[in-house]
């Protein structure tokens, strides 16, 4: 989420998986893992999607660049693969990164979801396995996430979860050009969460 999770992060060569539990969770509907080398054609099919990158700070992504995220994303610990459990399809991708002074305690998270399977709760069911580890296993203290207050289904998304609209930060991020390439600028909404709030009503 803004500016966050760009596709190209990380090592391109021999990817090394990243230490911690994999997979992180098994939900009713879903299984959350480490991404691995051969999950190019799962995240092509999401990520050359212009509905999924809209608010993202990257653009549609063509196969070979996918074949590259995904061997990077295999390496590096922020990111992690939701799959259905009764097929192994790839429904999306989670972001996890500590952010501020690690010990803050603090995270920040992030969701891509598949187009076609929008709108039956996978993103909701996984965000939330994501949070019972960050603060019942990493013991967060609060999580965070930023959004495009135009990107209702993220926001929505975010509520669900119980998370709190804190601020609005106007005109705070761009991610595109305008024809005399200047920045055109857009507002960010932070959300967040603390450890007392998720324990207290998980399911909110
Ligand atoms: C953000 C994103 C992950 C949300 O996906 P989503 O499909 O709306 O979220 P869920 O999978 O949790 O589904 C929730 C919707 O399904 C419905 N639903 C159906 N069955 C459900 C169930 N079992 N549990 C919960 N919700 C269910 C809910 O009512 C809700 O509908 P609503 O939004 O119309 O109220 C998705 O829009 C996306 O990937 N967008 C592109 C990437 C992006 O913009 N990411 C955020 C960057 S800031």
């Amino acid at each position: 989420m803004t500016g966050r999770g760009t596709p190209s992060a990380g090592p391109t060569e021999a990817p090394a998986a990243p230490p911690g539990p994999d997979p992180l969770a098994r939900t009713e509907r879903l299984v959350v893992r480490r991404f691995r080398p051969t999950d190019g054609p799962g995240l092509h099919a999401i990520l050359s999607r212009p509905e999924a990158v809209r608010f993202e700070p990257y653009g549609v992504q063509d196969a070979a660049a996918c074949e590259r995220i995904a061997r990077d994303r295999a390496a590096d610990p922020c990111f992690w693969a939701v799959e259905r459990a009764a097929d192994g399809v790839l429904l999306g991708t989670l972001y996890l990164a500590p952010a501020e002074d690690p010990a803050w305690a603090t995270y920040e998270v992030g969701f891509v979801f598949h187009p076609d399977h929008w709108g039956r709760g996978y993103a909701t069911e996984a965000a939330r396995a994501l949070l019972d580890h960050v603060f019942g296993d990493l013991g967060a203290h609060r999580v965070l996430a930023h959004c495009d207050p135009r990107n209702a289904a993220s926001w929505r998304l975010l509520e669900r979860l119980g998370m709190r609209r804190e601020g609005l930060h106007r005109r705070a991020a761009s991610f595109a050009a305008d024809d005399a390439g200047r920045p055109v600028w857009h507002d960010v909404a932070v959300y967040a969460v603390l450890a007392e709030e998720w324990a207290r009503d998980p399911r909110a």
